[in-house]
C-alpha cells in the first residue's frame, strides 16, 4: 500500500502498524509525524496538559532489571518525602494552573503505605476543593487497595506494561515470582473495573525487542481499551543488569541512543495514528536522548505534558535512568521552560483543566 494511504486508514491491521514502524526514509517518517500530528489536532486538539509529577520516594520493593532505583541498587540514597512538602508541592501545582498531579514512588504494599496514600489523596483534594485531578503511579496492589484509592481520590492510573511480549518480560525481570506479566495484566483489568482511566505504556528499544513486539505493544492498548499512554525509549542505568549488558554489548552509542529516539517517536505517532483520541504523555526519557525530545514528542503527536514539581533536593535521587533532565531546576523554572516548549511547537497549554482523554468516556472495555 503507498504511504499517503497507509497514514490515512480507518483500522490498522498488525502488517500496517509493523509496516508504519518500519519507515526509515527522512521525509517518509516526517510524513507519519506530520499525520499523527493531524489525527491529534483532529481528536484531541493542540493542547498540552500538564500532570505535575511528584517522585515523592525512592524506595522499592521491585527489583527490575533496568530501573535504577531497584531495591538491589545499594549506591542509591533512599528518601520519603514529608507529607507537608507533598502538600506543599500539591497546593504548588493548583496554584500554578496545572490541572492535574501525579503521585509517583516505587512500589510499596505494605499498609502503612497504603494508609499514607490514602491520607495524601485526601488532603490534596481538600486543599484544592476537588478541583486537582489526581493520577496514581505506585505500581501493583490489591484489588481493595486500588478501591480505596480510588475512593479516596484518585481517578487516574498509570501502570506500564512495560512489553506486551510476556517471554521478553521475563528476560527483564528477576524471576522470583514478584514479577509477572501476569499480574501487571491482572492489575490493569482491576482498575479498568474500578472505575479508573487507565494507563498503561511500554518501554522502546529494549535489549531483545522486536518491531513486531512494539506492533503488539500498541495493539494490547488497543484491545485493553487503554485512555492514556505513558510510554518512552529504554535509557541506561550504568548501575543495573540491563544497562551494564547495554554498555557491555557497546549499545549506548550515539546512533543507537539516535536509533532509540527515533523509535520512540515513532511509537508515539503509529499509536495516535491507531487509537486517535487518548491521551499520549511525552515523556521526559525522550528529552534523556535528546535536548528537544519532549517538542519532537508532542509534533509526533503527544499531548500530556509531566513536568517535575519534586522539590529540587529530591530530584537527583530519583533516577530511573543516566541523564534524568531538569534535576536541578526548580518547579518555576520547569513551568517557564515547558510554555516555551510547548509554544514552539505551536500548541497551547491547556491551564486549570484535567483534560481528560476522550477515549474514556466513549470506552468499550467490559
Ligand atoms: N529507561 C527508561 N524507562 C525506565 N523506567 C524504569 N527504568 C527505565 C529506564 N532505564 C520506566 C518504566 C517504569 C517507569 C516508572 O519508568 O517503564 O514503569
Ligand atoms: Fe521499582 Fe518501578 Fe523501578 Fe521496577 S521500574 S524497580 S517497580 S521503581
Amino acid at each position: 500500500m503507498d504511504l499517503p494511504d497507509l497514514l490515512h486508514k480507518k483500522n490498522y491491521s498488525r502488517d500496517d502498524i509493523i509496516d508504519l514502524l518500519s519507515l526509515t526514509d527522512a521525509d517518509d517518517v516526517q510524513a507519519l509525524y506530520d499525520a499523527a500530528y493531524a489525527v491529534k489536532a483532529a481528536y484531541v486538539g493542540r493542547v498540552v496538559y500538564y500532570r505535575g509529577l511528584i517522585e515523592f520516594s525512592n524506595r522499592c520493593i521491585k527489583n527490575c532489571c533496568y530501573c535504577g532505583i531497584r531495591r538491589d541498587n545499594r549506591d542509591v540514597e533512599r528518601f520519603d518525602t514529608d507529607r507537608d512538602d507533598i502538600l506543599a508541592m500539591a497546593k504548588w501545582t493548583y496554584d500554578n494552573g496545572y490541572g492535574s498531579l501525579t503521585l509517583q514512588s516505587g512500589e510499596r504494599q505494605d499498609d502503612e503505605f497504603i494508609a499514607y496514600i490514602e491520607g495524601l489523596l485526601r488532603d490534596i483534594k481538600k486543599l484544592s476543593d476537588g478541583g486537582l485531578g489526581i493520577t496514581l503511579c505506585v505500581g501493583e496492589q490489591t484489588e481493595d487497595t486500588y478501591r480505596r484509592w480510588f475512593e479516596a481520590g484518585a481517578h487516574r492510573y498509570l501502570l506500564r506494561i512495560e512489553t506486551s511480549n510476556p517471554a521478553l518480560y521475563a528476560t527483564l525481570h528477576p524471576q522470583d515470582g514478584h514479577h509477572q506479566w501476569s499480574v501487571r495484566k491482572e492489575c490493569l483489568d482491576m482498575l479498568h473495573r474500578l472505575g479508573y482511566q487507565v494507563g498503561t505504556g511500554d518501554m522502546i528499544g529494549l535489549p531483545g525487542q522486536t518491531l513486531e513486539d512494539l506492533a503488539d505493544d500498541i495493539l494490547f492498548y488497543r484491545d485493553m481499551d487503554i485512555a492514556m499512554i505513558g510510554m518512552g525509549p529504554y535509557v541506561v542505568h550504568h548501575n543495573t543488569p540491563v544497562g551494564k549488558q547495554f554498555l557491555a554489548d557497546d549499545l549506548d552509542t550515539d546512533a543507537g541512543k539516535l536509533h532509540r529516539l527515533h523509535l520512540g517517536l515513532k511509537m508515539i505517532a503509529v499509536t495516535r495514528l491507531v487509537l486517535k483520541d487518548v491521551n499520549i504523555a511525552s515523556t521526559t526519557a525522550l528529552q534523556a536522548l535528546h535536548p528537544f525530545g519532549r517538542e519532537l514528542g508532542l509534533k509526533a503527536g503527544a499531548n500530556i505534558l509531566m513536568p517535575i514539581v519534586t522539590v529540587p533536593k529530591f530530584r537527583s535521587q530519583y533516577l530511573l535512568y543516566d541523564n534524568k533532565p531538569c534535576v536541578d531546576e526548580v518547579p518555576a523554572q520547569c513551568k517557564d521552560c515547558l510554555r516555551a516548549r510547548v509554544a514552539s511547537v505551536g500548541d497551547t497549554v491547556g491551564l486549570g483543566k484535567w483534560g481528560d482523554s476522550p477515549h474514556f468516556f466513549h470506552h468499550t472495555h467490559p
